[in-house]
């Protein structure tokens, strides 16, 4: 089985922090939202009277919140062209029987993918879209998040039961499943594999074949935001030590002998295991000011993976532990925080979107 231990599947604090923190959020907004509080957060002090309080990075960070922040990143990364190639194979695929089209999303948190795919009328009529996930507490949110987009958009649905969604006017059928992705398609054949910001996760090319056994014949797979081993924050603050704690942070993904260049990587190991590429092209993160409050938690968020990666030992690896030790990352981390408080920090990482023919 591959290994999964890097450090962006850690999970962190739960759900219900989360949703307190959130609700508190909510409650601050100042009721004209047309009006621009910069890097600011408007409070409501007395009736009528607001003031403007400067925004402090989160006390707690949530794996989920992150997951949740992370949608409209992706909404404006995601390669239009890729997109729409497997908006084409998903028609093909329709057509071609009256079965529902049996499509799995491996990796797929708290169910943003499924969930987008619809939205923006991807998918056909007639599917069945698996919303799997190894952790139990995102398939859990994804199935709440789910519920109230669903009431939301006042789309007609009938929950099956709790893990089961029917939506009847396109008769798509969306099931939510905590297992392991490569213990499931042991047992499982798709037309479609989604893995969406996953296959930077996974021990290549050996998971790509274990990923491509679980798709039939004449099947796809869709593996969008893969990053791709290059990661910029401006201003950088010191040259030489944002260079080193980009490197290292690099090193911690563990795999592909820390150049986490994992979208080139996967390019080749789709070579290797004779899957045709369909298409392919840059889905960047790019999130620069101003933001809003997804992206600046997003951010933060971002930066605490940075903190938590770039230990002595990370350094040591790419050869920095001589002139920065973990005091001077949290330095520079504290920094970047600041800069994201005043509206002026600039994140950009390197990704790739991959569409390959099973
Ligand atoms: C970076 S997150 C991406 C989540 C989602 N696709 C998105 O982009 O919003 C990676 C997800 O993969 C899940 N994961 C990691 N290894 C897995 C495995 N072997 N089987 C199933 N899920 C796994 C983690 O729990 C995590 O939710």
């Amino acid at each position: 089985m591959p290994d999964i231990s890097s450090r962006r599947v850690r999970l962190r604090d739960g759900a219900r922090d989360e949703r307190r923190h959130d609700d508190a959020r909510e409650g601050c907004r100042p009721p004209n939202r047309g009006f621009d509080a910069g890097a600011g957060r408007w409070v409501f002090v007395r009736s009528r009277v607001f003031v403007l309080v400067p925004p402090t990075p989160p006390e707690t960070y949530s794996f989920t919140r992150y997951l949740r922040a992370k949608e409209s990143v992706d909404d404006a990364a995601l390669h239009r062209p890729t997109l729409e190639r497997f908006r084409t194979e998903l028609g093909r695929l329709a057509d071609r029987s009256s079965n529902p089209v049996r499509i799995v999303d491996v990796g797929a948190g708290i169910a943003s993918m499924c969930r987008r795919l619809i939205e923006w009328g991807v998918l056909p009529d007639n599917v069945t879209y698996v919303v799997l996930d190894a952790d139990p507490e995102s398939v859990r949110i994804g199935r709440e998040t789910t519920r109230a987009w669903v009431e939301e958009s006042d789309r007609e649905a009938v929950w099956e039961s709790d893990r089961r969604l029917f939506l009847p006017e396109s008769a798509t059928t969306v099931r939510f499943v905590a297992d392991d992705a490569f213990r499931h398609l042991e047992g499982q054949t798709y037309d479609v594999l989604v893995g969406h910001a996953f296959v930077d996760l996974l021990d290549l090319p050996d998971a790509l074949s274990a990923l491509l056994d679980g798709v039939a014949a004449e099947g796809v797979c869709y593996f969008p935001i893969t990053f791709d081993g290059r990661t910029t924050f401006r201003p950088p603050g010191d040259e030489e030590t944002a260079r080193a704690i980009v490197e290292a942070y690099h090193a911690t993904m563990n795999l592909d002998e820390g150049s986490a260049r994992f979208g080139r990587t996967l390019l080749d190991a789709a070579v290797a295991a004779d899957a045709e590429l369909l298409s392919s092209g840059g889905s960047d993160w790019v999130v620069s000011p101003p933001y809003d409050d997804q992206q600046a938690y997003f951010l933060h968020h971002v930066l605490e993976f940075v903190e938590e990666s770039v230990d002595g030992e990370a350094l040591d690896a790419v050869g920095a532990a001589d002139t920065l030790d973990e005091e001077g990352v949290r330095r520079w981390v504290d920094a970047r925080h600041g800069a994201v408080e005043s509206g002026e920090l600039t994140y950009v990482a390197r990704n790739l979107d991959v569409l390959l023919s099973a």
